[in-house]
């Protein structure tokens, strides 16, 4: 059995496309799909493996699931003892059979030469495609990884671990690669530069991935590879070396595997699952706080949060709603300035950089390139005081930050993010509450409370879910809908835009979210009894702001879906439906009225029978811009 802190250990890294590739003496093409399996559940529009058979390299691609190459791979009855297999998420290209990976490029008599996959983006390719083309190679595909796979093969030194050194020096973007050539069949090439890769040292046969969950059952070891760093993989040897072009000697970790096969139990999706984990994820999150005296923020934590005087956040999408929330909690409680950056929008933006800031980055899984770009960026305009709230504790966005704190959300698989959210809520609201008591603001007595109520939460989520059966009535009358309204006040507007992104996600209904005071500026008209629209109305000091909004919404005939506390006073009449939370929640009341609106979504989709898992055009992580 598992437990969450072993689950936090795995080091796992989430990204979009997978990279699994073997070089080992017996046939490793079933290995190297079942690895491709584990990686499934992030999102992939095309798969593809090649496989060298100490004759020639083969190659099977499709635009279907993984099941469908190990269909193919006993029709054609290809095997191999060294091979790469991929799954693709598109980015340059559209999604199709040419552009799906391993991609090739031949010699003289016809032969394929070289085989490539690769994650991310190569940003200057279309510099070298017109004079590859013009030099004779044939492009048949879209895609950025076929200019490199034509361009390793055409700088070709006779040695493929010199080639891919020199290459990558003429290379701009995020990426990781494999490489494979069919006149050295004793070893695959690595090479990563902003996206992630793992090598799993195995017995007598060892592995490249681009996430160690692909290979945690087969090795013994794994070795993180770090930005410009190259590997030669053969059988009995791993070579590294770093940006510089020295060989090192890398940590070697021991390898957890973590089965995720059967994991579903009596649930119906991972969602659905990881919904009902949450109380668990919190406790675990929480586990061993037992002051807030402690630095569980890192060393030297304490001592940085007396001295900043203003925090800058950036994250994406869900975890950018958790950094809404905080700016609500930390200005609060701590009295110091908060801002909030799309870190996508922040990157490209003329900021006024604060050197005494902290800049908190968001992220479940630490890979998503907006959002690392974003730290770093940050830390170029002098901003040197970087913390991360994060689910994986090898991340990038980890490893680039001075303070972290880690989330114990165990691993999400969901592309939807439910427990990741609340987690990160959690351990906000311990950073909030953290940086009042380094600023005198928290009495000890508030402490106590503060500290007893977060201990409380796993069991009022609990509660909270056994409200599920009344959710699943309003699901189906939201199914019918297409468009649905969230409303919400004060630090209940980004739980509100945390509900329609759910919503949006998951069961394609358009939904949107706005902060009830604003109904009367624009989003108003768009109110008809054919638009529901759902309030977060706890019994806070907005409670009779919103109270007056949701009459503005009767008056247009609009049909209100209300989740409210009891003491609110909101009852079921004509045209309003009320779910009364078991408790009432206090300041901590964003993490608790996010979930009903998980499971509103995850019902309505669920009728709808959408992919909920894998919903259309997502991928978990976001790991190119
Ligand atoms: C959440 O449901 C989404 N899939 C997405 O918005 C996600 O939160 C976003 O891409 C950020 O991911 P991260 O937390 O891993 O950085």
């Amino acid at each position: 059995m598992i437990t969450y802190f072993d689950k936090l250990d795995l080091e796992l890294e989430v990204f979009m496309c997978g990279i699994v590739c073997a070089v080992s003496n017996r046939d490793i093409s079933s290995i190297l799909l079942e690895g491709l399996s584990r990686l499934e559940y992030r999102g992939y529009d095309s798969c593809g493996i090649a496989l060298f058979d100490n004759k020639e390299l083969n190659r099977i691609r499709s635009m279907k699931r993984v099941l469908d190459l190990k269909k193919q791979l006993i029709e054609y009855q290809f095997t191999g003892c060294i091979g790469l297999a991929h799954t693709r998420w598109a980015t340059h290209g559209i999604p199709s059979y040419n552009n799906a990976h391993p991609h090739f490029s031949s010699n003289e008599s016809g032969k394929p030469h070289i085989a490539l996959v690769h994650n991310g983006i190569i940003e200057n390719y279309e510099d070298f495609r017109d004079s590859l083309e013009n030099i004779g190679y044939r492009f048949e595909s879209q895609t950025d990884t076929e200019v490199l796979v034509h361009l390793l093969n055409h700088l070709y030194t006779g040695d493929i671990f010199d080639t891919v050194q020199n290459v990558m020096k003429l290379l701009k973007g995020s990426y990781a690669i494999a490489v494979f050539c069919s006149d050295e069949p004793d070893r695959i090439v690595g090479a990563r530069q902003g996206a992630p890769l793992v090598v799993g040292v195995g017995e007598g046969e060892n592995y490249l991935s681009s996430d160690s969950l692909a290979i945690s059952d087969k090795v013994k070891e794994i070795i993180y590879l770090e930005d410009g760093e190259i590997v030669d993989l053969r059988r009995h040897c791993i070579n590294v070396i770093n940006k510089d072009g020295f060989l090192i000697e890398k940590l070697r970790h021991s390898a957890v595997n973590f089965v995720l096969t059967s994991e579903l139990g009596k649930y119906r999706h991972y969602m659905q699952k990881e919904i009902f984990e949450q109380p668990m994820a919190v406790a675990d999150t929480l586990h061993g706080l037992d002051s807030l005296s402690m630095e569980i923020f890192g060393r030297g934590s304490s001592k940085l949060f007396k001295t900043i005087d203003s925090v800058l956040i950036v994250a994406c999408g869900t975890s950018y709603y958790a950094g809404m929330t905080a700016k609500y909690w930390i200005e609060s409680l701590a009295k110091i300035r908060v801002d909030v950056e799309i870190a996508s929008e922040y990157i490209y933006r003329d900021s006024v950089p604060n050197v005494n800031s902290l800049v908190l980055a968001i992220s479940q899984s630490g890979e998503t390139a907006d959002t690392l770009s974003a730290l770093k960026h940050a830390k170029s305009l002098g901003m040197k005081n970087t913390m991360s709230i994060c689910n994986v504790s090898t991340s990038s966005i980890v490893r680039e930050s001075l303070l972290n704190y880690i989330t114990r959300a165990g691993i999400e698989i969901g592309v939807a993010s439910t427990k990741a959210f609340i987690t990160q809520l959690t351990a906000l609201f311990l950073l909030s509450i953290s940086l009042a008591n380094s600023r005198g603001l928290l009495t000890n007595d508030q402490e106590i409370i503060f500290l007893k109520d977060l201990r409380h939460l796993p069991s009022s989520i609990g509660a909270v879910l056994s409200l599920e059966p009344f959710i699943m009535e309003w699901a189906e009358y939201f199914s019918s809908k297409e468009n649905v309204l969230f409303l919400g006040r004060g630090r209940h507007y980004p739980i509100a835009l945390e509900g329609a992104l759910k919503m949006k996600e998951i069961s394609y209904i358009h939904a949107e979210a706005y902060p009830a005071g604003e109904l009367k500026h624009g989003p108003l008209a768009l109110v008809t009894e054919h638009m529901p629209v759902v309030v977060v109305a706890p019994n806070d000091a907005l409670l009779e702001k919103i109270k007056s909004n949701m009459q503005e919404v009767r008056a247009r005939g609009g049909n209100l879906y209300v989740f409210a506390d009891k003491y609110s006073k909101i009852l079921n009449d004509s045209g309003i439906k009320v779910i009364h939370m078991p408790e009432c929640y206090g300041i901590l009341s964003p993490i608790l009225y996010a979930i009903p609106l998980q499971l509103l979504s995850y019902h309505t989709a669920l009728i709808l029978g959408t992919d909920i898992d894998k919903p259309r055009n997502l991928a978990k992580s976001v790991t190119v811009e």
